[in-house]
């Protein structure tokens, strides 16, 4: 079965990454899909997220990566695929999630499938990788090596 896994990456992080490695185990092909969401201004381009997530991702051979700027639901369809898999983290997660989840599956029957973070990414995002990053913190081990590089020199 090919499965979805959609979100901004802006940039990706370890978390993510755990999420993509586990869903590359139990499913035949994962697509990692970088949408627009117009409510969040990006720090890098889809095309530079899309170019990260390729190389923090080389070594997983059944994963790819693609774009999206329309409903995810079109995309699913278009590509005959069934299943969304995401990552939860805590119950902030669940909040946000479950409405896009449900509003998902009404217009296509699209199904989600959550997987629980492991613990020890359970305070990572995007957003506070970005502003460690911004004042000079350290972020190897929060962000893949490459990540992390390509953020230091956006903010050189
Ligand atoms: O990483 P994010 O920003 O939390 O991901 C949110 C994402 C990409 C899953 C959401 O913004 C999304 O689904 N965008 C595509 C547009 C869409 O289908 N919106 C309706 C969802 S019910």
């Amino acid at each position: 079965m090919r499965v979805v896994c959609p979100g901004s990456f802006d940039p990706v992080t370890m978390g993510h990454l755990d999420v993509f490695e586990r869903a590359a185990r139990q499913f035949e092909r994962v697509t990692v899909l970088v949408t627009h969401n117009p409510n969040k201004q990006g720090m890098f381009t889809v095309e530079e997220r899309m170019q990260l997530i390729e190389q923090a991702a080389a070594d997983l051979d059944n994963v790819d990566v693609d774009s999206w700027s329309g409903l995810l639901v079109d995309y699913t369809t278009n590509h005959g695929v069934s299943v969304l898999v995401k990552g939860l983290r805590s119950g902030l997660d669940y909040e946000y999630e479950l409405p896009m989840a449900q509003m998902n599956h009404r217009m296509t029957g699209l199904d989600t499938f959550f997987l629980l973070t492991d613990p020890k990414y359970g305070y990572i995002s995007s957003t506070l990788s970005k502003e460690v990053a911004r004042y000079g913190g350290d972020t190897s081990g929060i962000l893949p090596p490459n990540v992390v590089e390509a953020l230091n020199k956006k903010l050189a």
